[in-house]
């Protein structure tokens, strides 16, 4: 698929931005809709954009349950919001990893989730849950991956004085913010940036990009393994 150039918008939180590849919002209609659940740690505000894109009916999924790991967590007040049972699975509970990661999977499987969709998912995960949803666990990350995988991805980029970031929805595989590249959107750094203003802007891709990448995911799936995949009762 051809990058497209998406022109300046006037609002002062966007920048002019490249998408790549370009997909069209509202794909996925014919089909069944996704059973998601959602891992988050924050504020939430690609959980938003997720339910948002649903009830516009840019995405054809429901979210079965949102999973979050602390307790002060906005993102639960959000989840309530759009009624989405949340449930708060607290690391510091397990002494392990992969017991953690065992719970989770567990909980996914009682809400019948199809596609994990990690949304500012602020823990290292174990072959426990990779292996149980194998590629078909989704992260969004603040940076051009492969550059400045890892925690603070956007100071990392304003450290190496990059003038062009951005964000990367990718499937997960074992090795942190690795794993096949869906969707990125490009940032340019202002001269002015800060952590905080850089952030905002990348999160208005963010939330662009998240729920095509998703959508899209699920169409590279159907290819590779058409076989194994359900919610696509139209194959
Ligand atoms: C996002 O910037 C995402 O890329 C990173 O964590 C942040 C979560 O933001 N993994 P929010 O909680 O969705 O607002």
């Amino acid at each position: 698929m051809t990058p497209h150039p998406v022109s300046a918008e006037s609002s002062p939180d966007s920048t002019p931005s490249l998408v790549s590849p370009s997909v069209p919002l509202n794909v996925r209609k014919e089909d069944v809709p996704l059973k998601l659940g959602i891992m988050a740690s924050g504020n939430g505000s690609n959980f938003e954009a997720v339910a948002s894109a649903i009830a516009q009916g840019q995405l054809n999924a429901q979210i079965q349950v949102l999973i979050y790991n602390n307790p002060e967590a906005k993102v639960a007040a959000r989840a309530a919001n759009w009624a989405v049972p949340a449930v708060l699975l607290n690391h510091r509970d397990f002494q392990h990893r992969e017991d953690f990661d065992r719970q989770i999977v567990q909980t996914l499987r009682q809400y019948e989730v199809e596609w994990v969709v990690m949304a500012g998912w602020m823990r290292l995960v174990t072959p426990v849950l990779i292996d149980a949803f194998p590629d078909q666990i989704i992260n969004i990350h603040p940076s051009l991956l492969p550059s400045f995988w890892g925690v603070r991805g956007v100071e990392q980029a304003l450290d190496a004085g990059v003038k062009i970031t951005g964000c990367t929805v990718h499937i997960v595989s074992l090795e942190v913010d690795s794993g096949p590249i869906l969707l990125q959107a490009a940032v340019p750094v202002l001269p002015e940036d800060t952590p905080e203003t850089l952030h905002a802007r990348i999160q208005v891709q963010e939330h662009r990009i998240l729920p095509p990448a998703i959508a899209l995911a699920t169409i590279r799936a159907k290819k590779e393994r058409p076989d194994q995949m359900s919610g696509s009762r139209d194959s």
